[in-house]
C-alpha cells in the first residue's frame, strides 16, 4: 500500500514541491550515480519521480531519451510544467509502478523514496517484477530509501526502512540471482524546514541473463 493516486494527488495539490520533505534543489547523489552509469542516448526512467527536478537536470546534462512514471497525475503535471517546451521529449508515464508493464527496456531505473512505501510484500514482489522486465541485461538500478536511523513515516505513510544488506537481500529473495549491488552509500537529507532525514542509496546492476 502507497498512499492510492488520491492522496498523492492531495499532496501535490496541496503544497508547492519545494516545501514537500523530500524536495531537493539539485539532486546531487542521484546525478552522481546517473553520470556514473548512464551514456547519452540510453533509455533512462525515473520511477514515482514526482515533481522531482532530476529529470531537468538530466536535460541540462544531454542525457535522453527520458521517461518519468508516477501515479500521481498532480505531480507529472508541476513538472510539466515547470518544463514547458523541455519537457516535450519526455515520456509521461501515469501507472502504479505495482501494476505496471513496461513495453521497453531501459538502461537505467532512478528510484528515490518510493520502494520504501511497499510495506505489503505482494507490492514489492510486483515492484521487482516490473524492475526485472524493465531493466535490460547489465542495466542499473539505483534505489533510494530511508536508512534504518530514517523516519518511519513519509507524507504520513508508513515506510519499510533498509540498510545496504536489507535491501540486496530482499531483491535477492524476490529475483535470486538477478541483481548484484555494485555499490551503496548513506545520505542525509536536509528537508525545506531543515530536518534531518537520513537516506540509503543502493546501486544495482542487473545480471545479464
Ligand atoms: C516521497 S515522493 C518522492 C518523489 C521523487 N522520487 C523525489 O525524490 O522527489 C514519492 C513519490 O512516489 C509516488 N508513488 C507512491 N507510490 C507509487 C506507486 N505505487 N506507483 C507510482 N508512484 C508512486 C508518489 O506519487 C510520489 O510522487
Amino acid at each position: 500500500m502507497t498512499g492510492g493516486q488520491d492522496h498523492w494527488n492531495t499532496v501535490y495539490g496541496a503544497r508547492a514541491e519545494d516545501e514537500l520533505t523530500w524536495f531537493e534543489a539539485t539532486p546531487s547523489v542521484s546525478l552522481e550515480y546517473i553520470s556514473a552509469h548512464l551514456q547519452p542516448g540510453e533509455a533512462f526512467i525515473d520511477i514515482g519521480a514526482g515533481a522531482s527536478r532530476l529529470v531537468d537536470a538530466l536535460i541540462e546534462k544531454g542525457f535522453g531519451p527520458l521517461s518519468v512514471l508516477d501515479h500521481s497525475a498532480a505531480a507529472l503535471a508541476v513538472s510539466q510544467l515547470r518544463l514547458g517546451q523541455r519537457g516535450d521529449h519526455i515520456d509521461w508515464i501515469e501507472a502504479d509502478i505495482t501494476d505496471w508493464q513496461p513495453d521497453q527496456t531501459y538502461a537505467l531505473w532512478h528510484d528515490r523514496a518510493v520502494f520504501h512505501f511497499l510495506t505489503d510484500a505482494n507490492d514489492r514482489a510486483a515492484y521487482v517484477g516490473a524492475l526485472s522486465k524493465a531493466l535490460r541485461p547489465g542495466g542499473i538500478a539505483i534505489i533510494a530509501t530511508f536508512a534504518q536511523d530514517g523516519p518511519e513515516k513519509c507524507s504520513g505513510l508508513p515506510v519499510v526502512r533498509y540498510d545496504a544488506q536489507d535491501l540486496a537481500q530482499e531483491l535477492e529473495r524476490l529475483c535470486p540471482g538477478g541483481f548484484k549491488v555494485i555499490e551503496a552509500r548513506r545520505h542525509m537529507h536536509i528537508t525545506p524546514k531543515g530536518n534531518h532525514q537520513s537516506f540509503q542509496y543502493s546501486v544495482f546492476r542487473k545480471v545479464a541473463a
